[in-house]
């Protein structure tokens, strides 16, 4: 279980993660992996001015501060989507008439297809809007708003497709795509929370235009190697505000420029640019801080690849409370699963194969799509529905990168499935 701990709380022996977040966004979170070996080690984390740190559980000696941590760390990922179970069938429930309830789904390879058209749309104006604005020019919000209806009534309609397709793409520059990507989680999200449609298209702006902000910091800065000046530092933590500034006076409702002002404000006040708390953070904020957080984490960058959506969740588990509301993070997790479409997981009979879709219910036995035998060589793709499983018995091991074996899921995903067969 990871857990984000203030560098005072952090002891001998406990076991720091490196989380894969960015020391662009979060210069002061300490993330050397490994065993904090002495107090010499430790007093070097703290003179060095670094105020935070992501720890593993389950690793490391604890000794009598592992006595002290909290009784909850000991749930699992699973637990924290168990909990939430309740509490996401409640907000649907308030909401009747909310989008985010799917009508019937279309077979996946169906609606992997339109997405992937949808997607690409998407992320040719992401280009269009970012080229726009680093030339000085005007931010095509109509164009925008088109797509990001199209989005919502997709994310509705083919949610496992748009929210496996935002992470499956490998290949494109993450400048454009964590914006559309950001955009379609969050959208898919909001359905789930059972927001309005009108809110969705303001908070699917608010996404993508989330980091827009960011075209006013310099590229020497960005693409510094070494650590920040505090003035530099000043230069990013600014561009939620840059942001506003850019899309201020453009008709846009007050909720879509609070959502890209606030995106890095965090629950205990630690945020910025203002440094709000709790409840002060608009809601959209609120949850483009969740996803953008997700996205980065499962997002290969030049200096780091891409994190699994199980562990990323973890990171985000451990943030819940301090970054962002408990019952947020655990809705989100709820929301994507354990095993999010397009997972890559190793049976415990030893096969290989793709979550194809979900099982809401009984989210560790989706259905899958084996594409590797017990030996690890490729079979006939062949759908295998876990639903009918027991409880308790053999399901999925393991979730694995299907990047060091050498499989695009899209390969596999885009073929028909047994639905297709019944139409
Ligand atoms: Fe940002």
């Amino acid at each position: 279980m990871l857990r984000k701990v203030q560098v005072a709380e952090l002891a001998v022996g406990m076991y720091v993660v490196d989380t894969g977040l960015s020391w662009l966004e979060y210069p002061y979170l300490y993330s050397r992996e490994g065993v904090i070996e002495n107090g010499g080690a430790l007093r070097e984390i703290v003179e060095a001015g670094y105020e935070e740190a992501f720890i593993d559980t389950e690793k490391g000696s604890f000794g009598s501060a592992r006595a002290a941590l909290d009784s909850r760390l000991t749930a699992s990922l699973g637990t924290a989507a168990a909990a939430s179970d309740d509490a996401a069938k409640a907000s649907t429930s308030e909401s009747p008439a909310a989008p985010g309830k799917p009508g019937e789904q279309m077979p996946l390879a169906q609606s992997l297809a339109e997405a992937k058209t949808l997607y690409q749309d998407c992320l040719a104006i992401a280009h269009d809007v970012l080229r726009e604005v680093r030339n000085g020019g005007e931010v095509n919000v109509a164009a925008s708003e088109i797509l990001i209806d199209d989005v919502i009534t997709s994310a509705v309609h083919n949610r496992d497709a748009m929210v496996a397709l935002a992470k499956l793409r490998v290949h494109d520059a993450y400048t454009f795509t964590h914006g559309v990507n950001v955009a379609v989680l969050a959208v898919a999200f909001g359905a789930a929370l059972g927001i309005s449609r009108q809110g969705l298209k303001q908070l699917g702006l608010a996404g993508l235009f989330h980091d827009l902000g960011k075209t006013g910091v310099p590229d020497a800065i960005l693409n510094k190697p070494g650590p920040l000046s505090p003035q530099e530092f000043e230069r990013i933590r600014d561009h939620p505000a840059h942001g506003c500034r850019l899309l201020a006076g453009r008709g846009l409702p007050d909720a879509v420029l609070r959502g890209v002002g606030e995106h890095h404000e965090r629950c205990d006040g630690s945020g910025y640019p203002q440094g709000l708390a709790g409840e002060a953070i608009h809601p959209f904020g609120r949850v483009l801080g969740v996803a953008d957080v997700f996205d980065a984490l499962t997002s290969r960058r030049s200096y780091k690849d891409a994190m699994l959506p199980t562990r990323a969740l973890g990171v985000l588990y451990g943030m819940r409370g301090r970054d962002f509301p408990a019952q947020l993070v655990e809705r989100f997790i709820k929301f994507l699963g354990p095993y999010p479409v397009g997972s890559f997981v190793r049976l415990a009979s030893g096969e290989y194969g793709f979550v194809r879709r979900g099982n809401p219910g009984r989210p560790l036995f989706p259905e899958l799509v084996l594409v590797l035998d017990v030996s690890g060589r490729p079979c006939a793709p062949r759908p295998l529905d876990l639903g009918g499983w027991q409880e308790g018995g053999p399901g999925i091991a393991q979730a694995l990168d299907p990047d060091v074996f050498g499989l695009d899921p899209l390969d596999f995903l885009m073929q028909p499935g047994p639905e297709d067969a019944l139409r």
